[in-house]
């Protein structure tokens, strides 16, 4: 292990956060995590619940506070704590169709969030990190499948992929303004599955963002119908297009990303994290259906404004350059989630579990 081994985690006891950590620690880093749950569960002691499970997988230790990244002296007091030698940023609210509807929440925590790291790590000497972005940085897609070198910033429909879009350009010029910075953002597509272990999984607090939750509540009887939007696009299918990529993919991905800041300097570099595969929304369903023999009624409506209708990446610079490549098919990515649905059919919750920012 090299000599970079203390990793600052922010938002990692949410669905991404949770499953990296799993890979950090297997990995032999050891992790300081902070979140302030308004996206994920905490238990009757402040403690994360998913953070208990990664510490049960692992049988290692997660250093865990409860932390806003809006509170800068907090932060501030944590890293005066820790030897902070590298931080993976997560930590963001992501609901597209919230984001619209509070852009100035959404710029606040997001970009206020990342402002305040960026000044303490700066305050604290460290000038490793890893940062969370996302494909919708890319608008609608002029050509597929989608490099690293497309055109970013234009036609995004939503506030929430413009936070990303403005942390993108804010690393970039701090990277110029100062060499020392070392810093990669990770384009993510779309992230689908769970740990194999069905202890971790995506059981968000807000309203689902994302696909598979809302299909597996259906299976498991939680909700009637799937709401497809859009039946129109110019797909085989009608269907959106979409690049799945397994939680532990993208999780494997931050690791190889890390490991790469600690092999070389890179300033400021950019990675699509894909599989390359584009899978319609309707192909998804069949096959979450197929392998976990349940039945999915779904209903077609109206595409939804601000919706991409084709979007998958080309991930051979990951390949290249981290030596990273996605491993797991997309129904690995059906059966994981379902495992943790089946296990966890409340996700994180128990009657004992307290709800401070709860909406359910
Ligand atoms: N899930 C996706 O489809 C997807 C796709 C592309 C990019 N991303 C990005 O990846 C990151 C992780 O996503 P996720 O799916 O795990 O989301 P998540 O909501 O499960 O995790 C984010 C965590 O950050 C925490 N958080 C938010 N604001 C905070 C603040 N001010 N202070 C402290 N903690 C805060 C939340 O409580 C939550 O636990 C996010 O930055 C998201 O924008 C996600």
């Amino acid at each position: 292990m090299s000599h970079l081994s203390t990793v600052f985690v922010t938002g990692g006891a949410g669905y991404i956060g949770s499953h990296c950590i799993v890979e950090l620690l297997s990995a032999g880093y050891e992790v300081v995590v902070v979140d302030n749950f308004v996206n994920s569960v905490n238990g009757p002691d402040g403690e994360s619940v998913a953070l208990k499970r990664v510490e049960a997988i692992t049988g290692k230790t997660v250093t865990f506070y409860e932390c806003d990244l809006l509170d800068k002296t907090a932060l501030e007091n944590i890293f005066a704590k820790h030897k902070i030698d590298c931080v993976i940023h997560f930590a963001a609210i992501k609901s597209v169709g919230e984001s619209m509807e509070y852009p100035l929440l959404y710029y606040k925590n997001n970009l206020i969030g990342m402002l305040n790291l960026l000044e303490i790590m700066e305050q604290f000497g460290c000038f490793q990190l890893v940062f969370s972005s996302s494909c919708t940085v890319y608008g609608e897609p002029n050509f597929l499948p989608i490099t690293e070198t497309h055109s970013v910033g234009h036609n995004i429909t939503n506030v929430y992929g413009k936070t990303k879009y403005f942390i993108e350009e804010m690393l970039e010029d701090i990277t110029h303004a100062n060499k020392k910075w070392n810093i990669i953002a990770l384009r993510y597509f779309n992230p689908l599955g769970a740990h194999p272990s069905g202890l971790i999984g995506e059981d968000p607090i807000k309203p689902f963002a994302n696909i598979m939750p809302l299909i597996s509540q259906v299976a498991i009887g939680h909700l009637p119908i799937l709401t497809i939007f859009g039946g129109d696009y110019s797909t085989p299918d009608g269907t959106g297009i979409r690049d799945y990529i397994h939680v532990m993919d993208l999780a494997s991905g931050h690791v190889a990303a890390l490991n790469m800041l600690q092999k070389s300097h890179q300033n400021y570099k950019v990675y699509n994290l894909g599989t390359g595969q584009g899978v319609s929304v309707l192909q998804l369903v069949k096959t979450f259906e197929r392998v976990t023999g349940t039945a999915i009624p779904y209903k077609i409506v109206e595409r939804r404004e601000g919706d991409i209708s084709v979007m998958y990446a080309n991930a051979e610079l990951a390949e290249r350059e981290l030596e990273w490549k996605s491993k797991h098919s997309l129904e690995e990515m059906c059966v994981d989630f379902w495992r943790w649905q089946t296990m966890n059919p409340d996700g994180y919750r128990t009657k004992s579990t307290k709800m401070t920012n709860g909406h359910r």
